[in-house]
C-alpha cells in the first residue's frame, strides 16, 4: 500500500511568543528551524514528497522572519531567510539564470493589499489616493520554469531551483503540448517564465496508477507536476500530460510593451498560454473584487490556485520599484483565506512548552482541510478555552489560514452533547506533577518544577550552567541535551558528579563521539572549579521566576545565608506567619517576587533539587556590603571598556561596597568611572561637574 504523507505534530506547538523567547532559546529555535525548513524544502523541491502542508511551510519561514526581526544579530549564515527553494538535485545538469529566479511577498488580508498600494504610491511619491492599476491574475500552484528561445527556436527549459541555479529540464519541458517550439517575431533573445502546473482530471489519474504500482503518493497536483517534470525520462513526462502558464520573462533583448498587460497580449501573440482570468484592474479596489471572484469559483478550476498575483502595471514604475530580498516591490501574492471544517473534540490534552508554559491542545478527529489532515489544535490558554467555551466531545469549526497553524474558530452549540461538562485547566504540570500556577494578570498557567520536568529541564540546565549563574565551561546546549538524553544529567546536582561517574556512564564518556580525552579533562576542571559559589549566583543559577541577576544579588544581600533564606522560605508557607509579612517589605522585593520565591521554595520537588546541590557544591555566605567603605551609599556609573576586570565583576563589586550603579549618568550620580573609549556619558558627567576616576582609581577604591 501506498502511504501518504501526513501532517506533523512538530509545527503545531510552537506557540511561545517570539516577544517571550530567551537568547538561547531563539538560537536554538532557528538551528531547529533552519533546519527542518531545509529538510522541506529538500523533500519539497528535490523529491516532490512534502510532509508538511504549504500552510505549516509557511508558518515555519514566518516564524523564523518573526523571531530573526526581533533578533537581527542571531540571524544565522545558513539562514532560510538568505535562500529560496533548494539548491537542485543530481541527475540533470544545472542552469544558472541569467536573470535571478525570485519569490513573492504574501498578503493574508484584503487590509495588507491596500497598505501594498500605499507603498508603491509612497515609494513612487504619487500623491495620495492617486490609482496604481495592476495586473491580477490566479497564483497557480505549480512551479516556475524558464523557458529560453534564442532567434525564436525554443533552445532550454529550466525549473528554478534555488532561485540562482536550476536545473536543465529542456526536454521534459518539450513535451508539454502548449508551448511553443518556434516563434515568430521574436527578439533574439527570449525566455519566458510561467509556470507548470497538473490540470484536469490528469492527477487523480497518475495517484491512481501510482498507487497499483504501490509507489508514493503524491500530496496534491503541485508536487505531481513537479514529481512528472523532474523525470529523468522525458517520455515518462510526457504520459503525465503537463500544462504552463506564461506570465512573465528573464533576459529579453528587445522590450517592445511598456505594461504589464500588453506584455501577456504579447505572450498570447507569441503562441504561450495565460491564464484567462487574468484581468487589467485599475484600482486596488477592482483588483480585491477580482480576488473574490476568483476565490469563490476556485473549486470550479481545472487547477489549483492558491491566491491572486497582483503586478504593477506600468513598467516604469516596476523598474523604480526593483526588488528587496529577491522579491519584487512591485509584485504581491494575496493568499486565500482560511478554509473551514467541521470536526469532533475527542480530547483537550496539555503540552508543557520549554518555558514552562502550560498550552492546552484540542485532539480533534482527524479532518481533511484543503489537502492537510489536522488532528491536533493549539488553544493558547485556558481563557481561549473558557471564551470558546470548548468542551472534549464538542463538535467544532476549524480552519487553516495561510498564515498560521490551524485555529479553532467556535463549537456548534446546536451540536454539544447532554452532560458535556466545562474544561478546567489542570494545577499540577502533567508532565512532572509539580504545581502549575497563574500569576495575577497573566494568561499563561506555568509549571513550577523548573529542573525536575523534563519538559524545562534543558533549558533550566543550561540557564544553571551559565555565565552569570555557575559559569561552567564546556556545558553548552549540545552537550547538555545529550547528558539529558542518556540520563546522565536529570538535575543540577548530577553534574557535579559526572567527573566520579564518567568512566561508568554508558557508553563512557570517553566513548562517545565528539568526545576526546582533552575535552572530557577540561569540562571536568571547569567543573570543579565550581564547587564552591557565591549565594547571589545560586539563587541567580535556579531559574526562579522574576529572580534576575540583580534581584538575586538583593536577596543574597538581604538573607546572608541560604539557611537564613531558606528557614524563611519555610516559615512563609503559613499564610499568617510575619515571615511573608517581612518579605514582602525587604526593599524592592514586591508581594509578585515574594510569592514566586514562596511557590518555589515550596515545591518539594524543587528542595530536593536544592538538598541535592547542597551535598556537592558549598554556597558562601554573602559578604555584606563593607558599609563603611568610601563608597557605600553612593551612586556609581561606569562607561567605556575596563580592561583589568569585567563590567559585572566591577558592578558586583561596587554592589558589595554598597554603592548602587546606574546605567546614566543624572544629577543622581556621585562618581563616574571612565575607562577607555567613554563617550557622551564622560561628557555628562563633565557638564554635570561630576566627578570622574580612572580605572586604577576605581581599583584602589574597590580594593583590589
Ligand atoms: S510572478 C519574482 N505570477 O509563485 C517572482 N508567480 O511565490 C515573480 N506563481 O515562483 C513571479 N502563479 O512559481 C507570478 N501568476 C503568477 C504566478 C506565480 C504562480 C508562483 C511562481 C513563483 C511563486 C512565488
Amino acid at each position: 500500500m501506498a502511504k501518504t504523507p501526513k501532517a506533523s505534530l512538530g509545527a503545531d506547538v510552537r506557540t511561545i511568543a517570539v516577544e517571550a523567547l530567551t537568547e538561547a532559546q531563539v538560537k536554538r529555535e532557528l538551528g531547529a528551524l533552519a533546519r527542518e525548513i531545509l529538510e522541506h524544502d529538500r523533500r519539497y523541491y528535490l523529491e516532490d514528497a512534502p510532509i508538511i502542508s504549504d500552510e505549516q511551510y509557511d508558518a515555519l519561514r514566518q516564524r523564523n522572519e518573526a523571531i530573526e526581526a526581533r533578533f537581527s544579530a542571531l540571524v544565522r549564515a545558513d539562514s532560510p531567510s538568505r535562500r529560496v527553494g533548494a539548491p537542485p538535485g543530481t541527475g540533470f545538469q544545472k542552469v544558472v539564470h541569467r536573470h535571478p529566479m525570485g519569490s513573492l511577498q504574501n498578503a493574508f488580508s484584503e487590509e495588507e493589499v491596500r497598505d501594498f498600494i500605499d507603498r508603491v504610491r509612497r515609494f513612487l511619491a504619487l500623491p495620495e489616493g492617486e490609482p496604481v492599476a495592476v495586473v491580477a491574475e490566479p497564483k497557480i500552484d505549480g512551479l516556475s520554469a524558464a523557458l529560453r528561445y534564442e532567434n525564436g527556436r525554443y533552445v532550454q527549459g529550466a525549473t528554478r531551483g534555488d532561485g540562482i541555479t536550476g536545473e536543465d529540464v529542456t526536454a521534459n519541458i518539450a513535451t508539454i503540448s502548449a508551448m511553443p517550439k518556434v516563434i515568430k517575431n521574436a527578439p533574439a533573445v527570449l525566455e519566458v517564465r510561467g509556470e507548470v502546473y497538473m490540470g484536469g482530471d490528469e492527477f487523480t489519474k497518475l495517484n491512481a496508477a501510482q498507487e497499483k504500482a504501490g509507489k508514493q503518493l503524491y500530496a496534491n497536483r503541485r508536487n505531481a507536476a513537479a514529481g512528472s517534470l523532474r523525470q529523468i525520462d522525458p517520455a515518462v513526462t510526457a504520459e503525465r500530460q503537463l500544462r504552463f502558464f506564461a506570465y512573465g520573462h528573464g533576459e529579453v533583448s528587445e522590450e517592445t510593451w511598456t505594461t504589464q498587460w500588453e506584455f501577456l497580449e504579447q505572450l498570447k501573440r507569441w503562441g504561450f498560454p495565460t491564464n484567462p482570468l487574468a484581468k487589467h484592474c485599475k484600482t486596488v479596489e477592482e483588483a480585491l473584487a477580482l480576488h473574490r471572484d476568483i476565490g469563490q469559483g476556485r473549486k470550479g478550476l481545472a487547477y489549483d490556485i492558491d491566491g491572486v498575483v497582483y503586478k504593477v502595471d506600468r513598467i516604469d514604475w516596476q523598474r523604480r520599484l526593483g526588488s528587496v530580498s529577491r522579491a519584487p516591490r512591485w509584485a504581491l501574492a494575496h493568499k486565500f483565506a482560511a478554509e473551514q471544517a467541521e470536526t469532533v473534540v475527542r480530547k483537550i490534552v496539555v503540552y508543557v512548552g520549554r518555558t514552562g508554559a502550560l498550552t492546552p491542545l484540542a485532539q480533534v478527529e482527524p479532518v481533511h482541510v484543503g489537502g492537510v489532515t489536522i488532528s491536533n489544535i493549539g488553544l493558547h490558554n485556558e481563557d481561549i478555552v473558557a471564551e470558546k467555551d470548548v468542551r472534549e466531545g464538542d463538535t467544532v469549526i476549524i480552519q487553516r489560514a495561510g498564515d498560521v497553524i490551524p485555529q479553532l474558530v467556535r463549537v456548534v452549540p446546536e451540536k454539544r452533547k447532554r452532560g458535556a461538562r466545562k474544561w478546567k485547566m489542570p494545577e499540577v504540570c502533567p508532565i512532572c506533577g509539580s504545581a502549575a500556577v497563574r500569576e495575577e494578570g497573566e494568561a499563561v498557567r506555568r509549571c513550577t518544577g523548573g529542573l525536575i520536568c523534563s519538559a524545562q529541564a534543558v533549558e533550566r540546565l543550561l540557564h544553571f550552567c551559565s555565565r552569570l549563574a555557575f559559569d561552567i565551561h564546556g556545558l553548552g546546549e549540545i552537550q547538555i541535551a545529550q547528558f539529558w538524553e542518556n540520563g546522565d544529567i536529570k538535575e543540577p546536582a548530577d553534574i557535579f558528579t559526572l567527573p566520579r561517574l564518567a568512566s561508568r556512564l554508558k557508553p563512557p564518556l570517553a566513548e562517545r563521539p565528539g568526545w576526546g580525552e582533552t575535552k572530557m579533562r577540561n569540562l571536568f576542571r571547569a567543573i570543579e572549579a565550581r564547587r564552591t559559589v557565591s549565594l547571589d549566583r545560586f539563587l541567580y543559577s535556579l531559574g526562579i521566576r522574576h529572580v534576575g541577576e540583580s534581584t538575586a544579588r538583593l536577596l543574597a544581600m538581604h538573607f546572608g545565608s541560604l539557611d537564613n533564606l531558606l528557614a524563611t522560605m519555610a516559615a512563609a508557607r503559613d499564610e499568617d506567619s510575619d515571615a511573608r509579612a517581612a518579605l514582602d517589605s525587604i526593599d524592592q522585593v514586591g508581594p509578585v517576587l515574594a510569592q514566586a520565591l514562596i511557590d518555589f521554595f515550596n515545591e518539594p520537588h524543587n528542595q530536593k533539587v536544592v538538598r541535592d546541590l547542597r551535598e556537592v557544591v558549598t554556597v558562601e555566605d554573602f559578604a555584606r556590603p563593607a558599609m563603611d567603605s568610601a563608597i557605600a551609599g553612593k551612586t556609581i556609573v561606569f562607561t567605556g571598556t575596563l580592561e583589568r576586570m569585567t563590567r559585572e565583576e566591577a558592578k558586583a563589586r561596587a554592589q558589595q561596597l554598597g554603592a548602587k550603579v546606574a546605567g546614566s549618568v543624572s544629577k543622581k550620580t556621585d562618581l563616574v568611572v571612565l575607562g577607555p573609549g567613554a563617550g557622551s556619558k564622560a561628557k555628562d558627567a563633565e557638564r554635570l561637574g561630576i566627578k570622574t576616576i580612572d580605572e586604577d582609581e576605581w581599583l584602589k577604591l574597590a580594593g583590589k
